[in-house]
């Protein structure tokens, strides 16, 4: 602690005052980038990371989360947090990135379905007994004709908008005061 006093008041006065203990850490022994090591057979000082090394900015061990599988499983339910704001996410992206083709309300009624030939966008109320990693999996790996979206929404957005089918899943597939809602709103 007696050092680090002295040594932020000169790093806070912010000139080149010749400081022993900042000068040790310039002077002392290391190595630059690409410079020649006679300690390696192959003198190179860089080395390459042992077998298995993962950068730290990757997210590691949570498959789950990256992927919507666990050995090969679909992910039952989401590896998130849910709340109001990624809801209201969910809501967001799935009206700029999905309701085109599945309608705004996961029913599959949309303008884009009305004049698509090859195969309709499916409705996704039907699909509540998909856990969600099979939602996760359709939007991040694409699904039959329908294309990959991981290159519009990244993993947290992917899993908003999965929340946010099971909450158009739940609206519309609930029922009001013990009875089913009238066909027309359905
Ligand atoms: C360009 C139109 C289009 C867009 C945009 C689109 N989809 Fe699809 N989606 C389809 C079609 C068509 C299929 C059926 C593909 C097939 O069966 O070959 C499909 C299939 C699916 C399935 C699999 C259905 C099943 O039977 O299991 C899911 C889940 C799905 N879409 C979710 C989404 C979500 C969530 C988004 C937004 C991120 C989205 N889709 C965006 C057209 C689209």
């Amino acid at each position: 602690m007696r050092w680090l006093i002295p040594a932020a008041g000169l790093a806070l006065a912010g000139c080149n005052i010749p400081s022993e203990f900042l000068q040790r850490m310039e002077s002392q022994a290391k190595y630059e980038y690409y410079e020649t090591s006679e300690f390696w057979a192959d003198g190179r000082a860089m080395r390459t990371p042992p077998e298995g090394t993962v950068p730290r900015e990757r997210p590691v061990g949570n498959p789950g989360l990256t992927t919507g599988r666990v050995n090969g499983t679909l992910v039952s339910s989401i590896p998130l947090e849910l709340n109001h704001e990624v809801l209201a996410l969910g809501q967001k992206k799935y009206n700029i990135v999905c309701s085109q083709c599945h309608g705004r309300l996961g029913d599959g009624n949309s303008v884009v379905a009305e004049n698509m030939a090859l195969r309709l966008p499916p409705s996704l109320l039907q699909l509540s007994d998909k856990p969600d990693g099979h939602f996760f999996v359709a939007v991040t790996e694409g699904y039959g004709v329908m294309p990959s979206f991981a290159g519009e929404l990244n993993i947290q957005e992917r899993w908003a908008v999965v929340a946010y089918v099971r909450a158009l899943q739940q609206a519309r597939n609930s029922q009001a005061g013990g009875q089913p809602l009238p066909q027309e709103n359905r």
